[in-house]
């Protein structure tokens, strides 16, 4: 007997109602069952259970899961123990017990491969590595602290870094899966990252979860100054923050942060000795990466270039750290200047000054408000931010700094909230995040519950088309799962993902049925969505270099595919 078929026996053999509710009360539900959820704290019931589909899941924090994770998470025991409890309650008797310690490891073995990558670039750049040395050393970043954070290179080679997992035993069953590898259509797997200088990315507790490997010359920047690992089961982008592995402690010791956006900035910051900093990695400051930073310190200083991308970055990011009842002060420099290049021209002290005259965001916007539109605007803006603020003291001295910046008295302020606030109620209720991605998810929902059209759909729909990265690692997911496994069985289908925000999404579209388009329209919609949002994108473009012939004609042929496409659909309205 496989360890899957037993933990697929056990999860038919036991009843999740049964085994939930000897831990806390549910209640009947329609056709559902609900509790107040035993994962956070909260005075309503959103923590609901399926006895059909025999999974769970919170609508207020997310936890979702099927009977083993349950017992897992509540008693906090390992997979295996919550396993063991769960044969005992039906009868069945666990063999082999090595083999389940295994099952744990998907993840394992992912963490692994990121090493065995890791330790393999850094002996590339000690013997191969002569090009992306000279790189370094023209960057200006000494050895030592390529050294010290993993940094290596990737060889000019297809099969390089394959060959030697192979040889280190790893089963090519997984590389496709790994994000370190591509899939050509023969189904064999080739390196992705190749001449490049590459940059581990690690988890706070120190494993390598993800790899940005930088070009070398003009040349390659062509293909993309920088390759970055794609979401995985280990890495999900926006997560995690370079270089917190190692200057979490400072960031503690000194509790504050600086925020910056690229590797060398990070680098270059802490050359000089700035060791309380971390850089966001090129995306927008996520709330998940304010959170987990707020765990050392509530101090974030934000390192921006002095463009208006930049300032735009900066006022989002201390937007979210103000809601999140942590200190944000902006630090524009000159010049168009970036960590990196200030520090190699200006003074360490040139630097301390900068971060003494870093303003928060009030004054900040107050200062910048041409480039929002005028004072209105600007003060427009910091009022959208204000409901937000989670706490309430944090809320009115936003509004007291808002009427000291523009000299406007707090009641006129507060009166204009207010009738925004009346305004927005009014208006349907904002819908959760994930629901911005409709198409994608009924496509979803309907390839999970009719298994017969997931051939069908993967011959017509190529992943790309997929915008939200989650959404898009689940239909990879369900495509490359063979149907049999994919069954009628969502408690199992959960067992195989590994991550939990994953788990949750899918659990959350296993959880909601509805009446479905057919799935012709569906795959169009969900085509129609990324053509329409490329179309805007182009035309953006446009409009900053308006005599660019190359968008053109993209921007001609997309609209020519979003006229076919709409010709075909009978598109249907939504009440
Ligand atoms: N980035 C990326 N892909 C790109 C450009 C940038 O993933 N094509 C991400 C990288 O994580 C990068 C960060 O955005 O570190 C900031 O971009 P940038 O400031 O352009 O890169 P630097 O790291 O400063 O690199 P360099 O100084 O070599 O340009
Ligand atoms: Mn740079």
């Amino acid at each position: 007997m496989t360890d899957d078929n037993t933990i697929e026996l056990i999860l038919k053999s036991i009843n999740i109602v049964d085994i939930v509710s000897s831990y806390i009360p549910l209640k009947k539900s329609g056709s559902n069952f609900k509790a107040r959820c035993p994962f956070h704290d909260e005075k309503s019931a959103s923590f609901m259970v399926s006895e059909k589909k025999q999974i769970y899941k919170c609508f207020g924090c997310g936890k979702a899961g099927n009977a083993i994770t349950f017992v897992r998470d509540y008693e906090k025991i390992s997979f295996y123990e919550a396993l063991k409890k769960l044969a005992e309650k039906a009868g069945i008797t666990l063999k082999n017990d090595e083999s389940y310690k295994k099952k744990n490891t998907k993840r394992d073995l992912l963490y692994l491969m990121y090493k065995l990558a890791g330790d393999f670039f850094i002996d590339n750049l000690e013997k191969y590595g002569h090009n992306a040395k000279r790189y370094l050393e023209k960057r200006q970043i000494p050895l030592e602290i390529a050294k010290e954070f993993g940094i290596g290179y990737s060889l000019d080679s297809y099969s390089a870094l394959k060959n030697y997992l192979l040889k280190n035993h790893i089963s090519e069953d997984i590389f496709p899966k790994s994000g370190l590898f591509r899939v050509k259509d023969n189904n064999d797997t080739y390196d992705v990252f190749r001449d490049r200088l590459m940059f581990p990315i690690h988890s706070v507790t120190g494993n390598i979860v993800a790899f940005g490997g930088r070009a070398l010359s003009q040349e390659q920047e062509k293909l993309g100054k920088y390759m970055n690992s794609p979401t995985t089961d280990i890495y999900i982008k926006g997560k995690e923050l370079y270089g917190l592995h190692i200057t979490r402690f400072e960031i503690g010791k000194k509790n504050s942060v600086f925020v910056s956006e690229g590797y060398l900035d990070f680098l270059r910051l802490y050359e000089k000795g700035i060791k309380n900093a971390v850089a966001s990695l090129g995306t927008a400051l996520t709330k998940e990466q304010i959170n987990l930073l707020s765990r050392y310190t509530k101090n974030f200083f934000l390192l921006y270039d002095g463009d208006k991308a930049g300032i735009t970055a900066a006022v989002r990011a201390s937007s979210l750290i103000i809601q999140n009842s942590c200190v944000a002060k902006i630090i524009l420099l000159p010049d168009n200047h970036d960590p990196d290049s200030y520090l190699m021209k200006y003074s360490i002290d040139d630097f301390m000054n900068l971060q003494q005259n870093a303003l928060t965001l009030t004054k900040f916007v107050a200062q910048h408000s041409k480039i929002f539109g005028g004072q209105r605007q600007a003060i427009q803006l910091l009022l959208d931010v204000s409901p937000e603020i989670e706490d309430p003291i944090v809320r009115e001295l936003f509004i007291k700094d808002i009427s000291e910046a523009f000299q406007i008295s707090e009641i006129n302020l507060r009166k204009k909230i207010q009738k925004q606030y009346k305004k927005n109620e009014s208006q349907t209720e904002q819908l959760p995040l994930s629901y911005k991605y409709e198409e994608e998810r009924k496509l979803l929902k309907l390839m999970l519950k009719d298994t017969y059209l997931i051939k069908k759909v993967a011959e017509d729909l190529n992943e790309s088309y997929f915008i939200n990265d989650n959404l898009r690692y689940i239909y990879n997911f369900i495509v490359n799962i063979s149907p049999n496994e994919l069954s009628d069985n969502p408690a199992l289908i959960l067992e195989k993902i590994e991550n939990d925000e994953l788990k949750s999404e899918l659990s959350q579209l296993f959880f909601e049925e509805e009446f479905f388009d057919e799935i012709d329209d569906l795959i169009r919609q969900v085509k129609l969505r990324k053509l329409q949002e490329e179309l805007k994108e182009i035309n953006e473009k446009l409009s900053k270099d308006i005599e660019n012939s190359e968008y053109y004609e993209k921007k001609f042929f997309i609209k020519k595919e979003i006229s076919k496409l709409s010709k075909s659909v009978v598109r249907k309205t939504i009440f």
